[in-house]
């Protein structure tokens, strides 16, 4: 009970009530990256900062990436079937002992990363690991064990329920952020 009490506190903490929205803004013949199709660089309010404001299509990554870090926490607090507790034990640990720090960066080099990939420009950039080395335990103790193909597509699965929970209906937008998770799925699979 203490832990599902810690869990709710953690879901509070990282979780964003903002929804997606699409972007028809511009009518000229330019494509849109993804980025500007989740919203671009219109600011808005930040719910989760009161009084300072956030690029729509950041606000967008952050809320899917907040929604799926809660539904990966809450499935391995459960212990449903596959849940992805061995790759996430050392974060998962230390965000129930209290310590949400490194959750909250989690979070921040996530939106950083996929913002700056799909288009987010220079308000947006990533310095993390690269994703071979995130994703390699001997070089990021964080990631508490390799990742498989399985293990692969569950976590695209989080991605897409966690999606749906922000209002993306959009089937093209989906099908281009499927697009991105899949083109990423070599580096980071490496069992
Ligand atoms: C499209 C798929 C994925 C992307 C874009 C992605 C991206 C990232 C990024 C940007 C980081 C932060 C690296 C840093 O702090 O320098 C990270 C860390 C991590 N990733 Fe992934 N990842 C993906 C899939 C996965 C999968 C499938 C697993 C496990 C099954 C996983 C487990 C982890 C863990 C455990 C960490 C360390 C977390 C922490 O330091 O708090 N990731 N990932």
């Amino acid at each position: 009970m203490k832990n599902v009490s810690k869990l709710a506190f953690m879901a509070l903490f990282i979780a964003s009530g903002s929804f997606f929205t699409s972007c028809s803004d511009d009518d000229t013949a330019a494509p849109q990256s993804l980025y500007e199709k989740l919203g671009g660089t219109r600011m808005v309010a930040d719910p989760n900062n009161p009084g300072q404001m956030i690029e729509q299509g950041r606000l967008s990554y952050r809320s899917v990436v907040d929604s799926t870090i809660t539904l990966i926490v809450s499935d391995i607090v459960v212990g449903a079937e596959g849940n992805l507790g061995q790759h996430f034990a050392p974060v998962i640990s230390e965000a129930l002992s209290g310590n949400t720090t490194n959750v909250a960066i989690l979070s921040d080099n996530l939106t950083d990363f996929f913002s700056a990939n799909t288009g987010g420009g220079a308000t947006n950039t990533y310095d993390g690991l690269n994703m071979v080395a995130a994703h390699d335990p001997a070089r990021n103790p964080r990631m508490g064990k390799k990742a498989n193909n399985a293990e692969y597509d569950k976590f695209i699965g989080y991605v897409g329920a966690a999606a749906g929970l922000n209002g993306v209906t959009d089937q093209a937008i989906i099908n281009e952020v499927v697009a991105v998770l899949e083109s990423l799925r070599a580096p980071i699979v490496q069992e």
